[in-house]
C-alpha cells in the first residue's frame, strides 16, 4: 500500500495490491481524475489519460487555450459555472448572489492511520500501518476558504474512503447549498446502475437497470436514509455476474437525507457522486467556522457482486463496527412485539420469559408499551419510566427477575420522538420540529423531536440514563417510526434552518455516543419502522438493525438478499415469528422460518405459549443449531447463491475464513409438480478438501469433495411427481427449505 505523489506530472497515485486511484492536479489547479480500478503499477505520468481533446464551442478556462475546459474533464470535486455543465458536488453562494468558485491546489499531506471524523461515523483503523491518507488542499483566493480533500487507502481492501471538509476564514460570510461526499467521473458509460429500492415492508430490493444518457438518482429526504432508497449503489459492468467482472459500489456512512447520482454525458462520461441531499441544505460558514462531510466508501470489485459485498462486509463488521459487540456472537433473543404488541403484564412477561429459557433463549426483550401510559400508539412516547400499572415491579424489578431466570434483559426505546399526550410535550411543546403558525403532519401520531437542540437530546439522555442505570439492561433496540416533515427549529434564526436535518442526525449520533460510551456492555440494535434505517452510519453505534417489519420468511428472502449487497449478515436482524405471519398472513413450516433467520442475528418474535410441544422441540433444536453454528454463519464469508428476483428459489452460503467449514441455506417458494432436475453449485471452497455434509434437522450425511460442490454441484430437485400416493407431510409442498452444514474431513 502507498499514497504516491509525482511533482513532475503533479499525478497522485493511491494503491495498494487490489486497486490503484489515480488523480492529477489539473493546469487550473484544480483536482482531476484519471483512473479507479484494478492495481496498475506505477509511473510517473498518467496525464495522458485526461484525454484531452479540442470540442468546439466548449467553454475554455484559459484565453488562447481550446483544449482545457472543464465541460470534458474529469474530475474529483467539480463546482458549476467555470464551464462543466453536469451536476457539481458543491455549491457556494456567496454575499454578493454569486455561485462561482475557483479552488486551487495550496498543499497535500500524506500520513498513516486515518483521522475520526468530528461528530460523524465513519471507518477507523486500530493500527497506524492498516492505512495511509492523503489531504489535499485547495482554497478559494477570493472568498479566503480552504477545501480539503482527504482520501484513505487501507492495506487490506479494495476500497477507498474519502470526505471533503470546508475550513472558511474570509471576512464575509459564506454559504453552503450543496457540500456531497464524492464525485469520480469514469471514463466510459457501459455500466449497469444497481440499486436497493423498497418501502416499509419491502426494504432493499435489488433493481438493475443499464446506464443512458442523462441523470439517474437515488435518495431520501425523509430526515432517515429510508427504506425507499438506501445510501448505496453500484455501477457493474453488463457481463458481471454474482462472482465475476467489474463492480465498483459506493456506500455512504451516514443515516440522514442523502442523494447518490449518475449522470452520463454526452461523452459517455459517467459521473458518480453521494452526500447529503442539498433539498433545505443550507450551511453558513463565518470566518473561523468549518464543516464536514460524511464519509463515503468505494469499493472496486473484480470478482463481481459476492466480491463486492464481501469487501463491505468485512470492512464494516472490522473497522466500522466499534465496541466489546463486534467480536462477540449475538445473543438469540426473544421479542414480544408480535407476541404481545402492547397487550401484557408483569405475568405475562415473565410467563413468555420462562417458556423461553427453557427452549435455550438467551435475551428477553422487551418492546413498545411499557413506559407513560402507553397502550396504544397515540400516548407517552417522550416519557421514557416505566408504566407500573403494568409492570408493577418496574423495568428494574422486571430485568432482575429475567436475570434470575438466567436470561438477559433488552428495552425498547424510541427517543427521537413524542406524542401530544405526554408530559414531555405538555411541558415543551417547542422542542418539536414544526414551522411557525402552521399545522405539523403527525406520523403514527407521533411528532419528531427537535434534536437539533442540544438542550432536547440533553433531556432524553437523562431520562434514558435513568433507566439504564437502574436496571439490568444488556440490550437496546433504538426505534425511529416517522419520516420527517416541517423540518424547522423553534426559536432559532431563519439562516440556521436549514442546517436543522443535518444538525439532527448529528444529535442522534451525539445521543448514540454518550450512551454506548457509560454503557459499553449494551448492545444496541437500530430500527427505523423496520429497515427504515439500514445505514452505514448507523453501524458506526448499533452493531444490528432490524431488517424489516415484514417477519414472514418468503418475504424475507428478498429483503434479506437486497440487504447483504452491503450490510455483513451479523449486522441482519432476523427473527422467527407466528405462522400465519401478521404481515403476509402466509403459512409456513417452522423450519423454513428458523432457516431464513439463521441467516443473521436469530431471534424469535412470538407468543411463544401458543406454540405445540413438537413445535417448542423444533424450536429447542433450532436454537442449539444456531448456537453451534453462530460462530460460522456471523463470522464467515457470506456468498450469494441464486437470487430470489431472478427464479423461485433463493440460496445463499457461509464460508469459514480457513474454509474447514460452511452454512448453506436452500429456499424453494411454490412446489412445481414433476420438476426438473436441478443442481445447486456452491463457492468459496476448498477444490482439495473433502467435505462431510448434513442436512441440518436429518440424520443422513455424505461427502464430497470441494471442486465437485463447487463445479459439479449436488443435486437440490424436488421429488414430488404430483402422484396421487403422496402425501402432504410437512416436509413437502411450498415454501420448503433445506441448510446444509459441511465440515471438511480430508485436508489437503
Ligand atoms: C416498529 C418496529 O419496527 C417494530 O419492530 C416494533 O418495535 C414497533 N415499531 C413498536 O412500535
Amino acid at each position: 500500500m502507498a499514497i504516491v505523489f509525482h511533482p513532475s506530472s503533479r499525478n497522485f497515485h493511491l494503491y495498494n495490491d487490489k486497486i490503484s486511484y489515480i488523480m492529477t492536479i489539473l493546469k487550473n489547479d484544480q483536482m482531476g481524475q484519471l483512473y479507479f480500478g484494478k492495481r496498475i503499477r506505477d509511473k510517473e505520468d498518467f496525464n495522458d489519460l485526461l484525454e484531452l481533446a479540442k470540442r468546439p464551442m466548449s467553454p475554455c478556462i484559459f484565453e488562447g487555450d481550446s483544449l482545457f475546459s472543464l465541460e470534458h474533464i474529469k474530475q474529483e470535486y467539480p463546482s458549476y459555472g467555470r464551464g462543466d455543465m453536469r451536476y457539481p458536488a458543491y455549491e457556494i453562494l456567496q454575499k454578493n448572489g454569486s455561485h462561482v468558485t475557483d479552488f486551487r491546489y495550496c498543499s497535500h499531506k500524506i500520513y498513516k492511520g486515518k483521522p475520526k471524523i468530528d461528530g460523524l461515523p465513519s471507518t477507523y483503523v486500530e493500527q497506524e500501518n492498516e492505512a495511509e491518507t492523503l489531504e489535499i488542499t485547495l482554497k478559494d483566493s477570493v472568498i479566503q476558504t480552504k477545501m480539503i480533500l482527504r482520501y484513505t487507502i487501507y492495506e487490506e481492501y479494495s476500497v477507498i474512503t474519502r470526505n471533503v471538509r470546508f475550513e472558511h476564514e474570509g471576512e464575509e460570510e459564506i454559504c453552503l447549498t450543496k457540500a456531497l461526499s464524492c464525485n469520480v467521473d469514469l471514463p466510459d458509460r457501459r455500466y449497469e446502475l444497481v440499486q436497493l429500492t423498497g418501502a416499509w415492508g419491502r426494504e432493499r430490493h435489488v433493481q438493475i437497470q443499464q446506464l443512458v444518457h442523462g441523470v439517474h438518482s437515488i435518495h431520501s429526504m425523509r430526515g432517515n436514509s429510508s427504506s425507499q432508497y438506501n445510501p448505496f449503489l453500484a455501477l457493474k459492468r453488463p457481463e458481471t455476474t454474482e462472482t465475476l467482472g467489474e463492480v465498483i459500489g459506493v456506500s455512504l456512512v451516514y443515516s440522514g437525507n442523502f442523494l447518490g447520482q449518475v449522470e452520463v454525458d454526452t461523452y459517455d462520461v459517467t459521473r458518480v457522486s453521494m452526500g447529503i441531499h442539498p433539498q433545505g441544505f443550507r450551511w453558513n460558514l463565518k470566518s473561523g467556522e468549518v464543516f464536514e462531510t460524511p464519509e463515503v466508501v468505494i469499493v472496486y470489485s473484480e470478482r463481481g457482486l459476492n466480491g463486492m459485498s464481501q469487501t463491505f462486509h468485512s470492512l464494516y463488521r472490522k473497522r466500522l463496527i466499534r465496541g466489546r459487540w463486534r467480536e462477540k456472537e449475538c445473543p438469540i433473543l426473544i421479542n414480544n412485539w408480535e407476541g404481545t404488541y402492547m397487550d401484557f403484564t408483569e405475568d405475562k412477561i415473565l410467563r413468555l420469559a420462562t417458556t423461553a429459557k427453557e427452549l435455550g433463549i438467551e435475551l428477553f426483550v422487551l418492546d413498545d408499551g411499557w413506559f407513560g401510559k402507553r397502550n396504544t400508539d397515540t400516548s407517552s412516547l417522550g416519557d421514557w419510566y416505566p408504566n407500573l400499572e403494568k409492570l408493577p415491579s418496574g423495568i428494574t424489578g422486571l430485568s432482575e427477575k429475567i436475570e434470575k431466570l438466567g436470561m438477559k434483559f433488552g428495552l425498547w426505546f424510541e427517543p427521537e420522538m413524542v406524542n401530544k399526550d405526554s408530559e414531555l410535550y405538555r411541558e415543551h411543546p417547542d422542542w418539536i420540529l414544526a414551522t411557525p403558525s402552521r399545522d405539523s403532519c403527525h406520523g403514527r401520531n407521533q411528532f419528531i423531536l427537535d434534536f437539533s437542540k442540544k438542550e432536547v437530546v440533553d433531556h432524553i439522555f437523562e431520562q434514558m440514563d435513568n433507566v439504564l442505570a437502574t436496571a439490568k439492561i444488556s440490550y437496546v433496540k433504538w426505534d425511529m417510526n416517522r419520516c420527517m416533515t416541517e423540518v424547522y427549529s423553534i426559536g432559532r434564526e431563519a439562516e440556521e434552518q436549514g442546517k436543522v436535518t443535518h444538525q439532527y442526525i448529528l444529535g442522534v449520533y451525539n445521543l448514540y455516543e454518550r450512551l454506548i460510551s457509560k454503557y459499553p456492555h449494551i448492545l444496541f440494535e437500530s430500527c427505523a419502522s423496520g429497515g427504515g434505517r439500514f445505514d452505514a452510519g448507523m453501524l458506526y453505534y448499533a452493531p444490528q438493525t432490524w431488517t424489516s417489519d415484514d417477519s414472514d420468511a418468503v418475504e424475507r428472502l428478498k429483503i434479506q438478499y437486497g440487504t447483504s449487497f452491503v450490510y455483513p449478515i451479523s449486522s441482519i436482524g432476523s427473527h422467527v415469528s407466528a405462522s400465519p405471519n401478521h404481515q403476509a398472513m402466509r403459512v409456513t413450516p417452522l423450519s423454513t422460518r428458523a432457516n431464513v433467520a439463521y441467516f443473521g442475528t436469530f431471534g424469535y418474535e412470538l407468543d411463544l405459549e401458543q406454540l405445540s410441544q413438537d413445535e417448542k422441540q423444533e424450536v429447542v433444536q433450532q436454537i442449539e443449531h444456531m448456537k453451534k453454528y453462530r460462530h460460522l454463519i456471523q463470522s464467515g464469508i457470506f456468498y450469494r447463491l441464486i437470487s430470489p428476483f431472478e427464479t423461485d428459489c433463493t440460496a445463499w452460503m457461509v464460508v469459514s475464513e480457513d474454509k474447514k467449514e460452511a452454512i448453506v441455506g436452500f429456499y424453494r417458494i411454490l412446489c412445481p409438480v414433476n420438476n426438473r432436475f436441478q443442481r445447486m453449485k456452491l463457492q468459496g471452497l476448498d477444490e482439495k478438501m473433502v467435505y462431510q455434509m448434513i442436512e441440518l434437522g436429518k440424520g443422513e450425511k455424505w461427502e464430497k469433495s470441494g471442486d465437485e460442490l463447487m463445479y459439479v454441484g449436488f443435486s437440490v430437485s424436488d421429488l414430488s411427481s404430483g402422484e396421487t400416493n403422496e402425501r402432504f407431510d410437512g416436509t413437502n409442498g411450498d415454501f420448503q427449505s433445506r441448510v446444509y452444514y459441511l465440515r471438511c474431513s480430508v485436508d489437503s
